[in-house]
C-alpha cells in the first residue's frame, strides 16, 4: 500500500561526516557504500536541483529509445536515487540492484567522498551537472517548500544565509561543485557538464554526452532526443514530471517550476546579491570553475 504524505514528517539536519544530511540519506548508509556497481553503470550526479531529472531524462532516452518503458514507468524508478531510503516504501539502493536495464542509470547527490568505492573499482562512467549558486538556491528553496522529506525552508532570507554556510541537505554547494570538479582533473571517465550550457544548446551537450557515453546515433535520433526534453514537454510529461511522486506537494511548487537561467534576479534583493557576490569570490578563489549566472 503507498504511503500517505501525512504520514512523514519532515527531518531534521544533522552533521554526518562533516557533510549536513537527513536521515533519508544515512539510513541505508553501510548498505550504500558495499553497493556492487558494474562496469556499464552510468552514475548521475549532481548538488540537488542542478537538472538531474533533465540529464536522466537525456540518458535514458540515448540509450533506450522511446519506448514503453518511458511512458509507463516514472524516471525516479527508471533511474533510481542511490542513497534515498523511505521507510516502509523501500530504497534507491534495492530499486538499483533490482534493475533490468543495462546499463543500469542511477542517480545521487553524494558529494564526491561519499561515492560508493566499487564505482571507481569498476571504473564506470559518471555525468556530474553543475548549476549557478544563485539559480540553484532559488531552486533549492522552492523543493523543500513542496517537498514533505525535506526540512523546512524557512523564509527565504534565512535560507539564503544557510545556503551560503553549506547547512542544507547534501552540504556546502560549493564544496560538493569544487569537490567533482578537481575529481574530473583526474579521474577521465567523468563528464562534467552545466544546466546553463543545456539552456544555450541542448542538441550541442547531446552530442558531446554521446561522444563521451561512445553512443551512435542518428541525426534524427537526436533531434528527437532533444525536443522531447525541453523544459514544455518534460513539464507536460507525467512520467518526468513528478506529478506521481506522493512525498511532493503541488500545490505549493511544481518539480518542473521555471527551467531558467536568471530567475534568482526575482529573489535577491540588491543587498543580498551585493554580499553573495562578495562572499562567492572568497569561497570560490582557489577554483577555476566559472558559471553562468545569466546570458
Ligand atoms: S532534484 O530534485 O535534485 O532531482 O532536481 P533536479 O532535477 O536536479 O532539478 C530540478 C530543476 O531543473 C529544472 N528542469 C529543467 N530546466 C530546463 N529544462 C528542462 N527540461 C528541465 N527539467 C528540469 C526544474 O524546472 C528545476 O529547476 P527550477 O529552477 O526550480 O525550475
Amino acid at each position: 500500500m503507498p504511503l500517505e504524505m501525512d504520514k512523514l514528517s519532515r527531518p531534521e539536519i544533522f552533521d554526518f561526516h562533516g557533510v549536513c544530511m537527513t536521515h533519508f540519506f544515512t539510513d541505508n548508509w553501510e548498505n550504500v557504500q558495499n553497493f556492487q556497481a558494474r562496469p556499464d553503470d552510468i552514475l548521475i550526479a549532481t548538488y540537488p536541483k542542478a537538472g538531474t531529472t533533465w540529464v536522466s531524462n537525456i540518458l535514458d532516452l540515448l540509450n533506450f529509445g522511446q519506448t514503453e518503458h518511458q511512458t509507463s514507468i516514472p524516471i525516479f524508478e527508471r533511474v533510481p536515487f542511490l542513497e534515498l531510503i523511505i521507510p516502509a516504501y523501500g530504497s534507491g539502493k534495492d530499486m538499483a540492484d533490482n534493475l533490468l536495464t543495462s546499463p543500469r542509470i542511477i542517480k545521487t547527490h553524494f558529494p564526491i567522498q561519499f561515492v560508493p568505492k566499487s564505482f571507481w573499482e569498476q571504473n564506470c562512467r559518471m555525468v556530474y551537472v553543475a548549476r549557478n549558486a544563485k539559480d540553484n538556491m532559488v531552486s533549492y528553496f522552492h523543493f523543500d517548500r513542496m517537498n514533505q522529506i525535506q526540512p523546512e525552508p524557512g523564509e527565504w532570507s534565512s535560507f539564503f544565509h544557510r545556503f551560503m554556510e553549506g547547512k542544507m541537505v547534501f552540504g556546502s554547494w560549493y564544496d560538493h561543485v569544487n569537490g567533482w570538479w578537481e575529481k574530473k582533473q583526474t579521474y577521465s571517465k567523468l563528464h562534467y557538464m552545466f544546466y546553463e550550457d543545456l539552456i544555450e544548446d541542448t542538441g550541442r551537450e547531446i552530442d558531446k554526452l554521446c561522444s563521451f557515453l561512445g553512443l551512435s546515433r542518428s541525426v534524427e535520433e537526436k533531434n528527437r532526443v532533444t525536443s522531447g526534453v525541453q523544459f514544455d514537454s518534460m513539464k507536460k510529461d507525467n512520467m518526468v514530471n513528478y506529478s506521481t511522486n506522493f512525498v511532493m506537494d503541488f500545490k505549493i511548487s511544481p518539480f518542473m517550476r521555471k527551467g531558467k537561467v536568471g530567475d534568482w534576479k526575482n529573489h535577491f534583493t540588491v543587498a543580498q546579491n551585493e554580499q553573495f557576490d562578495e562572499d562567492y569570490k572568497k569561497k570560490m578563489k582557489n577554483s577555476t570553475l566559472q558559471l553562468r549566472t545569466e546570458f
